[in-house]
């Protein structure tokens, strides 16, 4: 028999939205322990009850214990919209998106076309993916089918569950970046051909959005989702509000921005919708009706400048959202930041946003917005063991405010708040530690 590893920690995970199922959304186990058997969860319980009986069913030998003491365990995180080309030009000063994609996106994903460059990128985003305690996500590369073979060829030799694709655009986008319908259809084919459903990757057609494509390559994108129906469909909608102009001059035919995407026959259940911040109440009655997903980009919302995502009215409509950094308009690869800053924006709207519902959007809402509920996201029976180990006192504030806080949502509270890739100790794909942070603790701990 294969051996069983258990991990001891206190362990965290959500069975549902908190906005839907309230304080029975989550499990924690204080003193918990996970079971892993060949990379996917056998079994979840408290240390008391666990370990006796697998020392009942198992020899000695064949039970590998690791314990976390005093850190908390959560599923693998799930970013749901995140461009790897932009991994380094985070940061990028004082415009809004339509001059900052010209200024300074389009210059930096050129370099794509060189695909040593790509590999080397690709290598350090999926480093910086793990550090944060990143296990998945939904990826945007750039027009050069290299960056896709680049990206899915690191996520397979790290054995993880991974989305991505080709950027399909052909209009007011540089020469030297353009595709064109036909081309555009063929390159992201062979690419779904290559590389989807191998090992745990997937693909996703990536037209950029509506204004970066013609209605004749949009109807390319639609035909791919037809010969694969199970592929993901992965573009931006009603982000920034001259955008939101721009689509109404360019598509004077339909209802509204999400009307270009559905006219083309491209919204439904796994299509993912980057922002989604201006949306009518037509658009949102559409994308719950059609089971489509929505990522919200809290960091990137606010350093662009674009606008407040109205997540209450997508919980109301019971639409899948997940949340994304889009690095490299989001600052931050972290989602403990994302949902920091998620929070602000509830708050400047005058809705709550609590740390449940933000470590809820960071595991299995984005699972559930990635279609792949069951196979990530929570420690149910079955799914995938990646998971991540959370450090209380991975730094001296952290640990001093702790020392405050007396309930489980002040301290994961605290951690959203305070916490990023410091917090990160441990990150584990399919059972196997992927990522250790060094140099630790960095103090003496005071908890
Ligand atoms: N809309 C179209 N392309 C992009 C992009 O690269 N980043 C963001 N944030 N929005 C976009
Ligand atoms: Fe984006």
């Amino acid at each position: 028999a294969n051996k069983i590893r258990v991990i001891c920690g206190d362990i965290l995970d959500f069975v549902d939205d908190p906005a839907v199922a309230g304080d029975k959304a989550y499990r924690y186990f204080e003193q918990g322990a996970l079971v892993i058997q060949d990379g996917k969860v056998a079994d979840l319980g408290f240390e008391r009850d666990i370990l006796p009986s697998l020392a009942l069913a198992y020899p000695d030998q064949l039970i590998d214990t690791k314990r976390y003491t005093g850190r908390l365990i959560i599923p693998g995180m799930i970013d749901t919209h995140i461009h790897l080309p932009q991994t380094e030009m985070i940061g990028a000063y004082g415009e809004q998106l339509l001059t900052w994609l010209t200024e300074y996106a389009f210059p930096t994903e050129k370099k794509f076309a060189d695909e040593d460059y790509a590999r080397q990128v690709s290598q350090r985003f999926i480093d910086e993916l793990l550090r944060n305690g990143t296990t998945s996500a939904l990826v945007f590369g750039t027009v050069h089918p290299q960056s896709v073979n680049a990206f899915f060829s690191e996520a397979q030799q790290r054995k993880l569950r991974m989305i991505a694709g080709k950027v399909m655009m052909d209009r007011n986008c540089p020469e030297d970046l353009s595709d064109c319908p036909e081309s555009s259809y063929q390159d992201s084919k062979a690419l779904i051909e290559k590389w989807h459903n191998v090992d745990r990757l997937s693909y996703a057609v990536t037209p950029r959005f509506a204004p970066t494509s013609s209605p004749e390559q949009l109807a390319k994108c639609t035909q791919l989702l037809e010969e694969y129906p199970d592929v993901y469909l992965h573009t931006h909608l009603s982000e920034n509000k001259d955008e939101c102009a721009w689509v109404k001059e360019l598509f004077p035919e339909s209802e509204d921005y999400l009307g270009v995407y559905e006219d083309a026959g491209l919204v439904r259940r796994r299509s993912v919708f980057a922002h989604s911040i201006h949306l009518a109440e037509r658009e949102l009655d559409c994308l719950a009706k059609t089971q489509a997903s929505v990522s919200h980009c809290s960091t990137s919302n606010l350093f662009l400048g674009s606008g407040l995502f109205n997540l209450k009215a997508c919980e109301k409509r019971g639409i899948h959202v997940g949340m994304g950094t889009d690095v490299g308009a989001g600052t931050s690869f972290s989602m403990l930041q994302t949902g920091n800053e998620a929070y602000k924006i509830q708050q400047l709207q005058g809705e709550k946003f609590s740390a449940f519902k933000g470590l809820y959007l960071a595991t299995l809402g984005g699972a559930r917005a990635l279609d792949l509920e069951g196979t990530i996201g929570n420690f149910n029976t079955g799914c995938e063991a990646d998971f991540v180990v959370l450090d209380y006192q991975a730094t001296p504030f952290l640990s001093f405010r702790l020392k405050e806080a007396k309930t489980l949502h002040e301290r994961l509270f605290a951690i959203m708040m305070l916490g990023d890739d410091r917090c990160i100790e441990a990150t584990y794909i399919l059972g196997e530690k992927a990522y250790k942070r060094d140099g630790q603790p960095q103090f003496k701990p005071t908890l």
